[in-house]
């Protein structure tokens, strides 16, 4: 399928996403979300699909939501446009596939927010993070205000939201927004080289760590525990398993079959 704003390529068991409207530094409008939306949903389907990387065209990856189709939104439109992408967002984030950023550049606003509803950020070190909303007289609203303070603690989310300050991509890999920064012409084989590793396990097993992990963050240990046990149980009624174990076992090369 093609689409306006994003490029959309699979090779290999891994798919890149790349927001392609470099002119408006890649800033989110309605219509590159909706192609977001869909995007997540036709590789939420795909079973050739065991990694995907989410990236920017040119200098930015994202530079925020877009300021000039925000600009005259009455009351209600700035809630459906908020819960247009937060509704994306919470779809990429809660595909049970392992979703990385690759960024590259400007990841400002609603392009912050969609780097932190990947599961892995990897940045170039010429990237640039921050929540610049209220010095435009908003708040984050793509899940800014509450995936922040839970990746790099409250104390630093409140001083980077009430500031609106950029930081660079140091200061991020410092204060953990992200794992790893890297020179930018190595970023993408970097990003590759993870996704491809990733894509090397069983991938029901990495979506059910997927899973766990992201429901184990929102509730108490006993809960999250008891979901690890359901879910290490699950694992025991895939192929992949067998496979694994067996491979280990005859001193073999395993072979997943996402089965
Ligand atoms: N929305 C719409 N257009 C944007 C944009 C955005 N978020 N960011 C950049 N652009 C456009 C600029 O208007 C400019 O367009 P023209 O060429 O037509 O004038 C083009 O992209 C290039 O931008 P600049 O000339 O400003 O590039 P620069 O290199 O001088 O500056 C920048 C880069 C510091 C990232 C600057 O563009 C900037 O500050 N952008 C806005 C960042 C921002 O405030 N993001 C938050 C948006 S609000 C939000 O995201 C809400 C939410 O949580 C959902």
């Amino acid at each position: 399928m093609e689409f306006k704003n994003i490029i959309l390529n699979k090779k290999d068991k891994i798919a890149m996403v790349t927001i392609n409207r470099p002119k408006a530094l890649n800033a989110l409008n309605s219509e590159t979300l909706k192609e977001l939306d869909t995007i997540i949903d036709e590789l939420y389907a795909d079973e050739e699909i065991f990694a995907v990387i989410v990236t920017g065209e040119g200098k930015a990856f994202v530079a925020g939501a877009d300021i000039s189709e925000m600009k005259d939104l009455s009351t209600m439109e700035g809630r459906k446009f908020g819960l247009l992408g937060n509704k994306v967002f919470r779809k990429l984030e809660n595909m049970g596939k392992p979703v990385i950023a690759a960024v590259n550049g400007f990841a400002l606003g609603g392009g912050c927010e969609l780097s932190m509803a990947c599961d892995i950020r990897i940045a170039s070190s010429k990237a640039k993070f921050g929540q610049p909303e209220a010095g435009l007289g908003i708040t984050p609203g793509f899940g800014g205000t509450q995936r922040l303070a839970r990746i790099v603690g409250e104390g630093m989310a409140k001083e980077l939201i009430f500031t609106g300050k950029i930081i660079d991509a140091q200061e991020a890999l410092r204060i953990g927004l992200v794992n790893k920064v890297v020179e930018p012409e190595k970023l993408m084989d970097e990003v590759k080289a993870l996704a491809n590793t990733i894509a090397a396990q069983a991938p029901i097993a990495v979506k059910l760590c997927k899973t766990a992990i992201n429901r184990g963050m929102q509730c108490d240990i006993d809960t999250g525990i008891a979901y690890e046990a359901e879910v290490f149980g699950q694992c025991f009624s895939t192929n992949d398993q067998k496979e694994g174990m067996t491979a280990f076992i005859e001193k073999r090369d395993k072979c997943f079959k996402n089965s």
